[in-house]
């Protein structure tokens, strides 16, 4: 075994986050008597934020629709094969994860997941096989699940992820194809040696079969892929900067990374990039360093058009040439193979759950306070689950940030954003991002939600006192102090309340 220098410095550094960031687990039987809150789902979001609410004296109770496999939400789901295309130095989802390498496989990312749901005590509060489909709140503003059996709760987190059951099209003439079709999700076990292979879609999980194509000694994987999204390299400093636009737009300087991408990444493919139409912040990227070389050695091909139907023995399918859109001229010819993969996306689960007003146009999802909290109710937090678009990540950071933001919401009454003020600054983000070739929450970058993050605890001068808590969990007496503090101070004040 070689030890390598990188690898220990980055498992020691993850270390010390971990001892010096991760809240305290409740000792057993605790009572946790902070706010009692309800989390919907129990994928790397619910798991990671429920974490933070125990870890700072609140109680929870996790809703999963799955059952106990469905632990790990996404995760759980797909093959073997799967794992991060970013680095995991972005993929943080909670203190106390300690990666073993820079890209971690499912298995790994799973056992971190599963870690902290038994390091917290998780096990006893999650139910499992229930399924959230209202959500509301009765006449003292405390919320209800479902029905009264689970008792009632100050606050909710919605952390349903982005991706449900997968998604499958019906493309005409499918029946006749003597091959096997697969979703991209599903490729555990399935035998690609030696044969062609076509795979429908151009996202990030196209390019995650074709790496299962290879390993699996496809003799060609050809992808045919109807939009253009960039390809961006596996690499944690080209990521980070790329996601260092704080405007979370494009903006007039955006021609310099697309165009140093074109030359030193796509090189000779780069009819292969977006249109100069499309920015690079307009959608999320795709991470990967070796489809490129695949294409260039002659094992891969990616062909930008239409399918028209499948044939008995492929696909037949227009090929259009750079700039021109979906639907477009283009040639027809017939993509031979034995095994058609579909990379044809997943699901978007559904926050209907929530009240009807929270819908409501012009503040529907993603167009939420910090996209998150809907307008007028602070008490819910759609954690990792409005985001259409980002150049970041979504196991990260953040979900530390929006939870403790909504545990400060919930315990000091003073730092609660109103309704109108919500809306406000949605307006302001809206104006700010007007050139935006995008709606302004249909695109963002890391630093851009770092920046609302900034923005909101600053605002008000009575976030001030919780922006250690809210930004590093640190302080984790101090909700409890300024609460009983409060409480008290309330509890004098009660006698001249009803004068
Ligand atoms: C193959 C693959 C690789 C990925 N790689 C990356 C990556 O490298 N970087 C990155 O940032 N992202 C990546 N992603 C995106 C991934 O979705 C997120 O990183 C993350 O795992 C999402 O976690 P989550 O907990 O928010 O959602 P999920 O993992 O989807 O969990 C949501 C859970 O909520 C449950 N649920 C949904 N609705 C209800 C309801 N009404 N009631 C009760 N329970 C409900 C679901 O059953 C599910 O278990 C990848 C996705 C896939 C598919
Ligand atoms: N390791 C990773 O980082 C990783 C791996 C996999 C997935 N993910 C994440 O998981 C999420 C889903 O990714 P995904 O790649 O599965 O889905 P996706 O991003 O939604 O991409 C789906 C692709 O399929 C195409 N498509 C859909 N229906 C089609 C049809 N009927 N005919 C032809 N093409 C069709 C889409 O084309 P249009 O764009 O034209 O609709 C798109 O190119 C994303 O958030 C992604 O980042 C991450």
């Amino acid at each position: 075994m070689t030890l390598n220098p990188i690898l220990l410095v980055y498992q020691f550094l993850q270390h010390i986050i971990a001892r010096l960031l991760s809240p305290n687990p409740p000792l057993p039987n605790a009572k946790l008597n902070r706010p009692r809150i309800a989390i919907i789902g129990a994928g790397l979001t619910g798991v990671s934020s429920a974490a933070h609410c125990v870890g700072h004296g609140f109680d929870v109770k996790i809703f999963e629709a799955g059952d106990r496999n469905r632990l790990g939400g996404i995760w759980a789901r797909v093959n073997n094969t799967s794992g991060l295309q970013i680095h995991s130095l972005m993929y943080r989802f909670f203190p106390s994860v300690e990666w073993k390498s820079g890209y971690p496989n499912r298995r790994e990312i799973l056992d971190n997941i599963y870690n902290i749901w038994h390091q917290y005590s998780l096990e006893e509060k999650t139910e499992f096989g229930v399924t959230v489909e209202k959500v509301w709140q009765d006449g003292d503003g405390h919320w209800i699940v479902n029905d009264e059996q689970y008792g009632k709760f100050d606050g909710i987190i919605a952390a349903i992820g982005t991706c449900g059951e997968p998604k499958v099209p019906h493309i005409p003439g499918q029946e006749k194809f003597k091959g096997n079709i697969y979703h991209s999700s599903e490729l555990d076990g399935k035998d690609a040696k030696g044969k062609k292979i076509a795979i429908i879609g151009g996202g990030a999980s196209a390019v995650e079969a074709l790496e299962f194509t290879s390993a699996a000694q496809a003799e060609k994987t050809i992808i045919l892929s109807r939009s253009d999204k960039w390809i961006i390299p596996r690499n944690a400093a080209v990521d980070t900067l790329l996601a260092m636009n704080i405007f979370g737009q494009e903006i007039l300087l955006s021609w310099i990374p697309e165009k140093l991408l074109r030359m030193f990444f796509y090189r000779d493919l780069a009819d292969l990039a977006p249109p100069s139409n499309k920015g690079i912040f307009t959608e999320t990227p795709m991470v990967n360093s070796d489809v490129l070389d695949k294409i260039r050695e002659g094992s891969a091909a990616w062909l930008r058009g239409d399918i028209v139907e499948f044939v008995e023995n492929g696909i037949r399918f227009v090929q259009r040439a750079q700039g021109v859109p979906p639907g477009g001229p283009g040639k027809e010819i017939t993509v031979e193979c034995d095994v058609v993969i579909m990379a044809t996306g997943f699901t978007r689960p559904k926050l209907s759950f929530l009240p009807d007003n929270c819908f409501e146009e012009p503040y529907a999802p993603p167009n939420w306070y910090l996209q998150t909290f809907p307008p007028g109710y602070m008490s819910v937090c759609a954690n990792n689950c409005t985001y259409v678009n980002a150049i970041g990540t979504v196991g990260n950071y953040h979900i530390g940030v929006y939870t403790r933001l909504l545990l400060t919401f919930l315990v000091d009454p003073l730092t609660r954003p109103r309704e109108g003020l919500m809306k406000a600054w949605i307006d302001m983000t809206r104006l700010f991002k007007k050139r935006s070739p995008t709606p302004a929450f249909d695109f963002f970058t890391y630093t851009e939600l770092l920046w609302w993050y900034f923005f909101c605890v600053a605002i008000n001068p009575f976030r001030w006192k919780w922006a250690l808590f809210v930004f590093f969990g640190i302080g984790k007496g101090l909700p409890m102090g300024f609460v009983e503090e409060e409480d008290m101070l309330r509890e004098k004040l009660k006698p001249y309340d009803s004068k």
